[in-house]
């Protein structure tokens, strides 16, 4: 007998990026974002006008992804949304709308871990990625989490560290503020680091009391004081200075990254390593991983581009395999701000 297909829509709506998906098993038909670029003029998310941003593009972006997957709504076997963690007004819009069309289409509703989505994106079935064998290290560095996890099954997941005070992302765009960079600020300090000396200036690695644990918010602290102190002997300290500023402070980042990870696969024994989540986009985190093959014998993962930042595809693939294990809920199921990575 012929396997069926299974279609998966899949919507994601925890921050400020509205995005819907639509996965023939674990295959990606489409997978559709539209970004807030309101937020940008605020130096960072504003959670009332992102809900509302999420109201006016979910209907628009569910119609492009089922669209361009060339499917009939009536081919969809599931509906998989975020159900956190994320902002409460912004995963409200998500889980309504995946309920009402739930209800409206009378299919099952899969309730879906935000954090476990970054990770399950390796498992998208792509020519040219390969999924990483059980167990691996995985590295999940967002705008909110940092964490080194272990993930022994496809829903078996420990913490082995994780930030005690900011997220990774957090660093970055805090940083990018301080220099005058709009939000995200990300992604402009990976450009702007490509034409800078990374050893231009020194900034101290944070310890933490668990050496596998995160600590951001001192670096944050340190390059305020090392702008100020610069910025009153030369007023044009930043602009005249912005690569090596930023090739410095993101080398830091990494550096406190690496550290980490590699004393994580020493514990631990695991070689196969994997990185998830908006972070992972940075360029130097990516060849720096991925020098780990040749320096530690490492086999890493470093997922495709568009499935780093937030994206439904990732939680169109856990909803696939809660899919293959009837794991289905039922429509009180609750939005959740915070949510465990078990959870
Ligand atoms: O995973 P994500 O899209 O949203 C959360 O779940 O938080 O991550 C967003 C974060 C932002 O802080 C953004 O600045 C950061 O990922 N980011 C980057 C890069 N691309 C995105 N940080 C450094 N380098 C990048 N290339
Ligand atoms: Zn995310």
């Amino acid at each position: 007998m012929i396997k069926k297909s299974i279609y998966i829509l899949a919507i994601e709506s925890s921050c400020d990026d509205t995005g819907a998906a639509v996965l023939e098993n674990d295959r990606v038909l489409s997978n559709v974002i539209a970004n807030q670029d309101i937020h940008a003029e605020y130096g960072g998310v504003v959670p009332e006008l992102a809900s509302r941003a999420h109201q006016q593009n979910i209907v628009p972006v569910v119609q492009q992804a089922i669209l361009k997957a060339e499917i009939d709504k009536k081919q969809i076997d599931a509906i998989a949304f975020t159900r956190g963690p994320g902002l409460m007004g912004s995963l409200l819009v998500g889980t309504s709308f995946a309920k009402s069309l739930s209800i409206a289409l009378n299919i099952p509703l899969i309730a879906v871990n935000h954090m476990q989505a970054h990770v399950m994106a390796h498992f998208i079935k792509d020519e040219n990625q390969k999924t990483p064998d059980f167990p691996f290290l995985c590295l999940t560095i967002s705008g909110g989490h940092t964490q080194i996890l272990k993930i022994k099954s496809p829903n078996d997941f420990e913490i082995l560290g994780e930030t005690i005070d900011d997220a990774v992302g957090e660093a970055f765009d805090k940083t990018a503020k301080l220099l005058g960079l709009p939000y995200p600020g990300g992604p402009l300090i990976d450009k702007h680091a490509k034409l800078g000396d990374k050893n231009a200036f020194k900034f101290t690695e944070p310890k933490t009391k668990n050496a596998l644990d995160f600590s951001f918010s001192g670096l944050k602290t340190a390059v305020l004081y090392f702008l100020k102190k610069n910025l009153k002997e030369n007023s044009k300290f930043i602009e005249q200075n912005l690569n090596d500023i930023c090739a410095s402070v993101q080398h830091t980042i990494v550096n406190i990254l690496m550290h980490r990870i590699i004393l994580a696969s020493k514990r631990t024994g695991i070689k196969n390593i994997a990185i998830a989540g908006g972070v992972s986009a940075n360029s130097e985190i990516r060849k720096t991983i991925k020098n780990g093959e040749k320096t530690y014998g490492w086999t890493t993962y470093i997922p495709k581009f568009e499935y780093t930042t937030d994206n439904a595809a990732m939680i169109g693939i856990v909803g696939y395999f809660k899919y293959l294990n009837n794991d289905f809920d039922q429509e009180n199921i609750m939005a959740t701000s915070r949510l465990k990575i078990n959870d």
